[in-house]
């Protein structure tokens, strides 16, 4: 069966009209700051897969081994009819459950959500030549706004991978996941990926690569901004910085301007000193008793905890209350 024509949430002036206001916000605060989800341009969905295969960025490696042995209990407790994916990027991981779930029968529709249309366009394409009978909903849209348009019906599992969730603030991640709560019937079921907090001496070198590609995909919030506001940002006077913060227990993404200089974007003259950062990105690692208490806030109970041999990365199978 061939993927069906994706749904658009998110129509091209939306996607603009909000990183116009993200830039304004972000870039006239102290200190300056950009949401994460402007990264994922083709190119920047490009550099994430780039990333989940470097030697130092362990979570993605560590997230598999947990799907690659849990993927048939959970096919088999949930016994979804509808699997749903948040942030589903390439979707690489989510075919170790499609396969479970192929084995085990019942799955009907497969509906990955996502704002950036190449990789949705990439993985929808292949998924569905690959699960001939599975219907292949994709969506572009933004998990921050349009979890109440998720379809209905038929028992749900929906997938949120990758610890992406520990890319929302904590203020933003109690809202999604009440909005998450509020869109799902009682008895559906959620699978979230956290990242855990470990030694930093771990953590920082898997946001702070040899070979650089994580400072590419650094910059790359800075030429979407220049292509799509028309600004004139210089991404090489930057410098990649990757920060753990212990008191948060999450580690920093930033761009710290090599020599002070101005940026034009929008109607903004953006002075930026010789060594100011702005922040990029936060990336929230989390204890096993966090996730449950934040997940029972929100009205879910976590039925399983997994987590690889190692302990680096969690994934709970909970279920809507
Ligand atoms: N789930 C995949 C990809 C993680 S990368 C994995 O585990 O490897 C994060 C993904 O979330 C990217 O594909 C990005 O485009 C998407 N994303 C980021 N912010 C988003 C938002 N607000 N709404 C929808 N998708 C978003
Ligand atoms: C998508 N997200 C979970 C990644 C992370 O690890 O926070 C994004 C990323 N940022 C730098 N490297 C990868």
């Amino acid at each position: 069966m061939s993927a069906e024509p994706l749904e658009i949430y998110l129509e091209e002036q939306d996607l603009g009209r909000g990183l116009r206001e993200d830039v304004r916000t972000g870039l006239t605060a102290a200190p300056k700051w950009l949401p994460p989800k402007w990264f994922y341009d083709a190119r920047g969905s490009e550099l994430f897969e780039e990333i989940t295969r470097l030697p130092e960025y362990y979570p993605t490696r560590a997230e598999r081994s947990v799907l690659a042995e849990r993927a048939g209990e959970i096919a088999e407790l949930t016994g979804a009819k509808t699997l749903i994916e948040l942030g589903s990027g390439s979707s690489e991981k989510t075919r170790l459950l499609l396969d479970a779930f192929t084995r085990r029968g019942g799955l009907g529709t497969f509906v990955p959500l996502d704002v950036s249309v190449s990789a949705l366009r990439q993985s929808t394409e292949q998924i569905a030549a690959d699960y001939p009978g599975l219907r292949v909903r994709g969506i572009v849209g933004d998990f921050t706004r349009h979890l109440h348009r998720l379809p209905a019906g038929g028992r749900r599992l929906v997938i949120f991978l990758g610890g992406t969730i520990g890319n929302l603030l904590p203020a933003e991640r109690a809202g999604f996941l009440a909005a998450m709560r509020a869109a799902l019937e009682p008895g559906d079921w959620l699978l979230l990926g956290t990242d855990l907090v470990k030694d930093p001496a771990v953590i920082v070198p898997a946001y702070d690569d040899g070979a650089g590609v994580t400072a590419e995909f650094n910059r790359n919030v800075l030429r979407v901004i220049n292509r799509e506001l028309d600004a004139d940002f210089d991404p090489e006077a930057f410098t990649h910085v990757a920060l753990w913060d212990p008191e948060r227990e999450w580690i920093e993404m930033r761009l710290r301007a090599d020599r002070p200089h101005r940026v034009r974007v929008l109607d903004l003259d953006v002075a930026f000193a010789a060594g100011e950062e702005l922040r990029t990105e936060v990336s929230a690692k989390f204890r096993p008793e966090g996730i449950a208490a934040e997940l029972a806030a929100a009205g879910f109970t976590a039925h399983e905890f997994w987590t690889d041999a190692d302990g680096r990365f969690g994934v709970t199978l909970a279920r809507a209350d």
